[in-house]
């Protein structure tokens, strides 16, 4: 089949790649003449396990051809999809000027019938407003091409998102049309093998879906890390309550690590979105706004007890901290909301130094951190360490979960560990030698 992606960003890209993957021929368009030029070069501009790999071979074997020119993607194209950014704007809605420019560019240059498939995270309602400026454009051409709007709506993780396109837990797709839905259903029928996979409901509902399932993740996450505050207080341990209310099947064990809590491109801005639009139809969803005021609480969590630490001896003023890991999380170099900006943020407001190692981030975060001068970041792992206060673990990259605990102790000026994700076990720290700090735990 003949598709045409409008975006290459995390969700365009690795749809594009596995699409072309599956012997569909697939026309990328992204307005970045730098971005295209480099693709066609094989350089993927995103760290995403297993994705140049695909693009090479795709590009190469000629299913994979990448444009700035939307018109060159339309041509043989019957399907059409909007993958472009959905940024938080400052009142936390979503800022739909990207989805909107690519819909009356479709509605300018098509020239037959077109599947337009949403894969951007939009709000509800959104399908019924591209599918009325396609409309607007078509009019002013004083021309009547059929088309369909539908909802599709991507679960990828970053780090696992070719993984996860490849063997989706679901696929979901929003449209009234019969036909349309039958034809997406023979697009990704390589994907989703077993029927009950893919699940057809109204474009609403597909738009809705894609919010509520990322508002329960980020909800489970606030629950669990509220838990962990309140395990701490009570002197309970965080980690066995984890496993005994997650041994009922109906919780489950999976999603309720506490930490420093959630960021990335994702959930911020998806609970956010979701908050205003509620707030917009007159409903006041107060777990939702809850989620969001306990996850941005929880990212003051580490930086706090550290300044707590050292209050007593003078402050943190001239100290040095060593910061292990700075990406959102592990197996991505994605820097959008991570906890460890905040940590860095306050911590260096009163003066500490923070030498910061993270094995693939190290280059957006150079960029995103380049104001700061009281921030270093390093190339090696333990290098981070010399000359240091004390360390603070915030991304579970899997180096950082087995270290030499030897070199580590001898390099820091003291045994001191800030662990955001629970990476060590107490007792261990503590037998070791290791004033040790976690979430939710006592030593
Ligand atoms: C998330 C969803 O998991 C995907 O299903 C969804 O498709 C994607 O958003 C999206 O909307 O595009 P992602 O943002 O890549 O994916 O990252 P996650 O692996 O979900 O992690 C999000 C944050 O939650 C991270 O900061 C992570 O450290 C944190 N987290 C996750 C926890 O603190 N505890 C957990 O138990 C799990």
């Amino acid at each position: 089949m003949n598709v045409c992606i409008v975006g290459t960003g995390y969700v365009g890209l690795v749809s594009a790649a596995c699409f072309a993957e599956m012997g569909n021929k697939v026309v990328c368009v992204d307005i970045n003449p730098q971005v295209v030029e480099k693709l066609k070069q094989g350089e993927v501009h995103i760290y995403e396990p297993g994705l140049e790999e695909l693009v090479k071979r795709n590009y190469a074997e000629g299913r994979l051809i990448f444009t700035t020119n939307l018109e060159e993607g339309l041509a043989e194209s019957l399907f059409v999809f909007i993958c472009v950014g959905t940024p938080p704007k400052k009142d936390g809605s979503a800022d739909l000027s990207y989805v909107y420019q690519v819909a009356r560019d479709i509605g300018k240059l098509m020239q037959d019938y077109k599947i337009v498939v949403d894969k951007s995270t939009v709000p509800v309602g959104t399908a019924d407003k591209v599918k009325s400026l396609i409309l607007e454009e078509q009019k002013k051409r004083g021309v009547s091409i059929e088309f369909d709007v539908v909802s599709n709506p991507e679960f990828l993780k970053e780090g696992d998102a070719v993984n996860d396109f490849m063997k989706p837990d679901r696929v979901i797709v929003g449209t009234d049309n019969v036909r349309t839905a039958e034809l997406l259903k023979t697009l990704y029928a390589p994907f989703a093998r077993s029927r009950e996979k893919l699940i057809i409901m109204s474009v609403r509902s597909a738009e809705m879906t894609k919010y509520a399932a990322n508002c329960m993740l980020a909800t489970k996450i606030s629950f669990i890390n509220e838990i962990a505050n309140i395990c701490e207080r009570v002197g309970a341990d965080v980690g066995d309550v984890r496993l005994g209310i997650g041994s009922d099947h109906r919780i489950g064990y999976h999603f309720i690590y506490p930490g420093v809590g959630y960021g990335g491109s994702c959930f911020p801005k998806d609970v956010k979105a979701l908050i205003s639009t509620a707030l917009e139809y007159g409903y006041d969803p107060l777990l939702l706004q809850a989620v969001d005021r306990v996850n941005d609480l929880q990212k003051e969590v580490l930086p706090l007890k550290i300044i707590n630490y050292f209050e007593p001896q003078g402050g943190v003023k001239d100290r040095v901290l060593a910061l292990w890991g700075l990406a959102f999380k592990p197996n991505t170099d994605d820097m959008r909301e991570a906890p460890a900006l905040v940590l860095i943020e306050r911590l260096t407001a009163l003066g500490m130094k923070i030498k910061a190692f993270d094995p693939v981030a190290r280059d957006k975060a150079r960029d995103v951190l380049k104001d700061n001068s009281l921030v270093e970041i390093v190339d090696e792992q333990y290098d981070a360490l010399e000359q240091a206060d004390a360390l603070a673990v915030v991304t579970e990259w899997n180096q950082f979960r087995n270290p030499d605990f030897d070199k580590l102790k001898k390099s820091l000026k003291a045994p001191i560990v800030f662990d955001g994700r629970n990476l060590y076990s107490p007792r261990f720290m503590g037998e070791m030698g290791f004033a040790y700090f976690s979430i939710g735990r006592r030593m």
